[in-house]
C-alpha cells in the first residue's frame, strides 16, 4: 500500500513537473494553456520518436493527433451549408447561409494556419470558425484546403491559394454564388495569415484580375524568416504554444530544407553582418525603426559579425516576398487592400505583424492593428468547445465585428 502511494505521488509530481511552465502574468487562463501546451509538446515528442524510428514522418504523426481531436468537436451553426469542390484544381469548401437573397452577399476567402504543414480546415475549430463567419456576416465563406508539407513545399501552398483566389474572383464564379464583387475579403491566421498576405499582394498587382479583394484580415501572421531575434522573438521564445524553435522548424519544412539548420537560424547566423545579399532587405524588417519604443522595451537587435552565408544561397526563398510578404517592395504594398492585423503580446510573431502594419501604413494603406495584451499564438482557434480561452472568444468576436463594419 505504502509503495503504491509512493509511486502515485511520484507520478503526480512528474506529471505536474511536465505540465508546469512559468508563464507571463498577463496571459489569459494560464493553467488551461499549460495543459494544452503539455499535450501539444507530448504529441510533438511522439512525432519525433516515430520519425527517428522511421515509422512515420513527424508531421504526419502530429497531424493525425490533431485530426483525431478535431473530429470530436461538434458541428456548430448547422444551418450553414457546406460544399466541397475544386477551384481550378484546388480543393476548397464553400460555406453558404441558407436561402437566396435579393441583395448580393459578401464573401470571405479563408486560409487556415498550422505552419504550412498541419491542421484540417474542414474539421473542428476551423470548421466552426468558418461557419461562425458565414452566420454572423451572412456571407459566403470559402476555405482553401491547400496541400501541405511534408508532401509539398514552397511555392505549392502559395500557388494553390493564388489559384483558388483567382478562380473565386472571376465575375462569373462570384455571380454563381450571388457574391457582390466589391465586397470580398481574404483572411488567414498564422501561416494562413502569411498566405493571405501574399495572396493579397499578388491579386493587388495582378493585371489579369478585374475583381480585387476589398480587405485583408491577418491574424498573428508569420511574415519573415530573416530575423528570429525581433523583440517579440526574444521576449516570447519560450512562451507556448509556438516556441521559437518550433516556428523555425516550420519555416525549414516549408522551404524543404534541413531541420538541423534550426540551431543556426535562431541565432540569425543566416543573416550575419557579413552577408551583403541582405543590404536591401534589412530596412524592410528593421524593427528598431518600424516599432515604437514601448514595444521594443530593452531588447536589442542580434546580428552576429560572421555567420553561414551558405544558408541564404541554398534557400533563396528566404528573400522571396511570396514566402515572406514583409519583404515586398513599397509599390506592391501600396496596391494591397485595406488591412486588419491581429497581434498578441505573448507571441513570437507579434513584431512580424506590427512591422507589416507599419510598412503598409507607410505605403499608404489604411491599417487597424488590434493588439491583445493577454493574447498568445493560436488563441483564435481556441474559441470553441471543448478547448476555449476568453481571449480567443474576444478576438474572434472583434475581428468578425470589424469585417461586419468594413466589408
Ligand atoms: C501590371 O501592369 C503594371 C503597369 O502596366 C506593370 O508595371 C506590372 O508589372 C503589371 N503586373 C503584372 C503582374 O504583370
Ligand atoms: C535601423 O534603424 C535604425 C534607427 O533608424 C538605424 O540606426 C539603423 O542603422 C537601421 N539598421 C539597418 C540595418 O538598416
Amino acid at each position: 500500500m505504502k509503495l503504491l502511494c509512493g509511486i502515485t505521488l511520484l507520478l503526480a509530481v512528474a506529471v505536474a513537473y511536465y505540465i508546469y511552465i512559468p508563464l507571463p502574468r498577463a496571459i489569459s487562463e494560464p493553467w488551461k494553456l499549460m495543459v494544452l501546451d503539455a499535450t501539444f509538446r507530448g504529441v510533438v515528442s511522439m512525432g519525433d520518436v516515430a520519425h527517428s524510428l522511421g515509422l512515420s514522418h513527424r508531421v504526419h504523426v502530429i497531424n493525425s493527433a490533431i485530426i483525431n481531436f478535431e473530429s470530436l468537436v461538434p458541428v456548430t451553426n448547422q444551418e450553414i451549408q457546406a460544399e466541397d469542390i475544386l477551384f481550378d484544381g484546388v480543393h476548397v469548401r464553400v460555406y453558404h447561409p441558407p436561402g437566396r437573397k435579393e441583395k448580393l452577399r459578401r464573401a470571405v476567402m479563408f486560409i487556415h494556419g498550422g505552419g504550412w504543414a498541419l491542421c484540417a480546415p474542414k474539421l473542428g475549430s476551423y470548421d466552426s470558425l468558418c461557419r461562425q463567419m458565414a452566420a454572423d456576416l451572412d456571407a459566403v465563406v470559402v476555405t482553401v484546403d491547400y496541400r501541405m508539407a511534408p508532401d509539398v513545399h514552397f511555392p505549392v501552398q502559395y500557388d494553390e491559394c493564388v489559384r483558388a483566389a483567382k478562380h473565386f474572383l472571376r465575375p462569373e464564379v462570384l455571380a454563381q454564388y450571388s457574391v457582390d464583387p466589391e465586397r470580398v475579403a481574404v483572411c488567414g491566421d498564422s501561416a494562413g495569415g502569411n498566405l493571405a498576405a501574399a495572396v493579397a499582394q499578388r491579386i493587388g498587382m495582378d493585371n489579369s484580375t478585374s475583381v480585387k479583394f476589398k480587405l485583408q484580415v491577418l491574424i498573428y501572421p508569420v511574415l519573415q524568416a530573416l530575423d528570429f531575434n525581433t523583440a517579440s522573438y526574444q521576449q516570447n521564445q519560450n512562451v507556448p504554444i509556438l516556441y521559437r524553435t518550433l516556428m523555425a522548424r516550420f519555416w525549414l519544412e516549408y522551404l524543404d530544407s534541413d531541420l538541423d539548420l534550426v540551431h543556426s537560424i535562431i541565432k540569425n547566423k543566416h543573416t550575419a553582418q557579413d552577408q551583403s545579399l541582405l543590404s536591401l532587405s534589412r530596412s524592410k524588417l528593421n524593427w528598431t525603426n518600424l516599432l515604437p519604443k514601448r514595444v521594443i522595451k530593452h531588447y536589442k537587435p542580434i546580428f552576429p559579425l560572421t555567420g553561414s552565408p551558405k544558408i541564404l544561397k541554398d534557400l533563396p526563398a528566404l528573400l522571396d516576398a511570396r514566402a515572406a510578404p514583409l519583404l515586398a517592395e513599397d509599390e506592391v504594398l501600396h496596391m494591397a487592400p485595406r488591412a486588419y492585423i491581429l497581434t498578441g503580446e505573448h507571441d513570437v510573431l507579434r513584431d512580424d505583424g506590427m512591422m507589416y502594419a507599419r510598412r503598409l501604413e507607410l505605403a499608404g494603406v489604411s491599417v487597424t492593428n488590434d493588439h491583445y495584451e493577454d493574447g498568445f499564438h493560436g488563441c483564435v482557434t481556441f474559441a470553441f468547445w471543448p478547448c476555449y480561452f476568453s481571449v480567443g472568444i474576444r478576438a474572434v468576436q472583434n475581428y468578425i465585428a470589424w469585417l461586419d463594419e468594413h466589408l
